[in-house]
Order: C-alpha cells, then structure tokens, then sequence
C-alpha cells in the first residue's frame, strides 16, 4: 500500500507579543511561577481585527505550499483542526478554502483539541493511502486567548494559552524510507470536563443569555493537575505503542515533537525516552500552548532550523481535552 509523506510544512504567529509581566499586570501572577512550572517566558496573542484564525492559517498554508513547491489548485482536500473556529458555523475549512485558489474541493474540520493536528494528519494520511486524494492539506490553527479568563481565577490556564496556526502538505511517498508509518488515536470522554469550554452550547433554550454571559462559563476552564497526571501517562502509553507497533527502539527516534502543552511534560516524557536534549523539539517557551497548531508550528520551526533530515525518524505525541490523546510515527 502506498504511504504518504509531509512534501511542506509552515506556520505563522501573530505580530503581538505576550510576555508573562505583561500577563502579571493583568492578574496576580509572576514571571518566575510562569517559567518555573510551564517553562513559558513569552507567547503571541492575536489582534482582534488583524488577525483571525483563517489569516493566520492562510500565512501558514502559504508557507507550506511554497515549500512543497506547490499551488493550492493542486490540493485535493483540506482538512482544518481547530476548537476556536473564527465562526460557529460554517467550519473553518471552508473558510480556508475560499482564501486561496483551491478547487472546489472538500473541507473537513477536526475538533480533537491538542490531538486535533494528529488526528487530522492521520485522516489525511487514510485518503492518500487508499489513493482516493494524492495531496492533502492539513492544518492546526488556533486563537485562545479571547478564551481566557484574564482574572485571578483563571490565571493557571490563562498564562498557557495561546495563539498561531501551522500546515503542512502531504502527498505520496516515493521511497520505502519514507513517509508515515501509523498513526495511533486514543480518547477517554469520562474526563470532558477536566478541559473545557462549556459554553456557547446547544443544549439549553437559548444559547447566549446575560446569565450565561455573567457565569463565565465560555471560559476556558481547565484542572490543571488532574491533566498534568494523565498527561504524562497517556503520552509515554501512545508514543510506546506507536513503537511497538513498528517494532522499533525509543533509540532510534531521531526528533520528538511533542504537543507543547507544559515543558515541565515535556521533559518528563523526554527522560523516560531517554533521548538528548538535542532529539526533542520544544518551543513552548516563546510560542506558549497553541492547541491544535504546536505541532505544526514547532515541525516548521526545527524544519527551518535544520532539525529535521530526510530520512529521519520523527515521532509526534498530543494529549488533551476530551481526554484525548495520540501519535505518529514518520520517516521525513
Ligand atoms: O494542552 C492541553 C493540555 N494541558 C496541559 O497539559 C496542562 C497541564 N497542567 C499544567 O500544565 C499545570 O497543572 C499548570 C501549569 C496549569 C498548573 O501548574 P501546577 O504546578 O499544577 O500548579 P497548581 O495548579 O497545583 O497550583 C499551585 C499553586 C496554587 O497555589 P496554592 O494553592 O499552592 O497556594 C495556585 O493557586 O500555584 C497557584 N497558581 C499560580 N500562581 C501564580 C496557579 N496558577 C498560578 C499563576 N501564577 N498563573
């Protein structure tokens, strides 16, 4: 069976940058706690007017297809993770699509959250396999920030989060050295409300109220132990699976990019791999937690660095809400 490969990969912050005094004039916070328990020191927020979350995908998708030497006519399907859609509806594929000179082509939106990119590329990865697509577009974009409760009260998810969109292009693999080898998808739905937004939901009589407005319930709420805990779990789970299911040694990783959930998870992951500071990718520190996008952004920034050769073996992890959680495993 054919695989498929990453042909292109971008990504786009945007322009504001956040540091954690900026973040500890707005709530009772400091810098050390930030670094010291999430490794952050700056993150990019958006512009409200400037920036949204197609603009930012658009930049990303761009940057993608230019170095995969390619026009966006020549993409098949796209498929867009986000939980921070710029509307409620339509999806924000669709959005995507009439940005660029795409074909009218089929647009999917994935709502995995911090798995969202994982869970998009292993789609994309089915539709090439069985030779129904050649090139796919697969997008992470994100605006959290307009999510965060900037108060004391939310102040362990707010200094987190944050904004940016990545994508990269895939297509066929010419190689056997080459291309995705599986991709592994996991969820655990007991643990929803450990990360989530609960409102604007369907289920009530009406959607917005000045009520519903007051309780900050569209907040982003999150417990951020209980996520730590299973984190840390289901990341080594999924990442040992996807190497077990290839019969391959943590040894042979030659770049781990994880979700950039918290670096102090990171590291934790990293030590039980074993593997030097130079096979792990983070970028959390100046880019903070953008959801569904760290992958893709922190792909295309150890891309630009020269991190990544061909023929390397690249492992990809995420956890988050849902609880989900999952990984790939790809030659580059
Ligand atoms: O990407 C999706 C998945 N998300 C994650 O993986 C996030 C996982 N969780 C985490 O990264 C961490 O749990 C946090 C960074 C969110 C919180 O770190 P923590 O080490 O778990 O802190 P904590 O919630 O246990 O709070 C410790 C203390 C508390 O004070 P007391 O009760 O000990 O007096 C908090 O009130 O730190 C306090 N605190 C803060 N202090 C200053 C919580 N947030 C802040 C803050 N600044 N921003």
């Amino acid at each position: 069976m054919r695989k498929s490969r990453i042909l292109g990969v971008g990504h786009y912050v945007p322009s504001k940058v956040v540091t954690n005094d900026d973040l500890a004039e707005m709530m009772d916070t400091n810098h050390e706690w930030i670094v010291e328990r999430t490794g952050i020191q700056s993150r990019h927020w958006f512009t409200p007017g400037e920036d949204t979350v197609t603009s930012m995908a658009k930049e990303a998708t761009v940057m993608a297809l230019d170095r995969a030497g390619l026009e966006a006519h020549e993409i098949d399907f796209i498929v867009f993770a986000t939980i921070t859609p710029d509307y409620f509806i339509p999806g924000n594929g669709v959005l995507l699509q009439r940005e660029l000179n795409f074909g009218n082509i089929g647009a999917l939106d994935i709502r995995n959250a911090c798995s969202g990119f994982i869970y998009g590329l292993s789609v994309a990865d089915q539709f090439i396999k069985t030779g129904m697509y050649n090139k796919v577009l697969v997008v992470g974009a994100e605006i959290q920030s307009s999510a965060l409760d900037k108060s004391d009260e939310g102040r362990s998810s707010s200094v987190i989060f944050a904004d940016g969109a990545g994508a990269v292009v895939l297509g066929a693999a010419e190689a056997d050295h080459q291309g995705i080898l599986s991709t592994h998808l996991h969820s655990e739905g007991a643990y929803a409300e450990e990360l989530y937004c609960k409102d604007p939901g369907s289920s009530r009589e009406t959607r917005l109220s000045p009520d519903l407005i007051n309780s900050g319930s569209f907040f982003l709420k999150m417990n951020g132990n209980a996520v730590f805990k299973h984190a840390v779990v289901r990341f080594m789970e999924v990442i040992e699976e996807a190497l077990s299911h290839n019969q391959l040694d943590k040894s042979a990783i030659d770049l781990l990019v994880p979700h950039q959930a918290n670096l102090r998870i990171s590291q934790y992951i990293q030590q039980k791999l074993e593997l030097p500071d130079d096979k792990v990718f983070n970028n959390i520190m100046d880019k903070g937690n953008t959801t569904a996008a760290t992958i893709p952004i922190a792909l295309s920034e150890a891309w630009e660095q020269g991190k990544i050769k061909e023929g390397d073996l690249v492992c990809l992890a995420a956890f988050g809400s849902g609880f989900t959680w999952a990984s790939a495993l790809l030659y580059w």
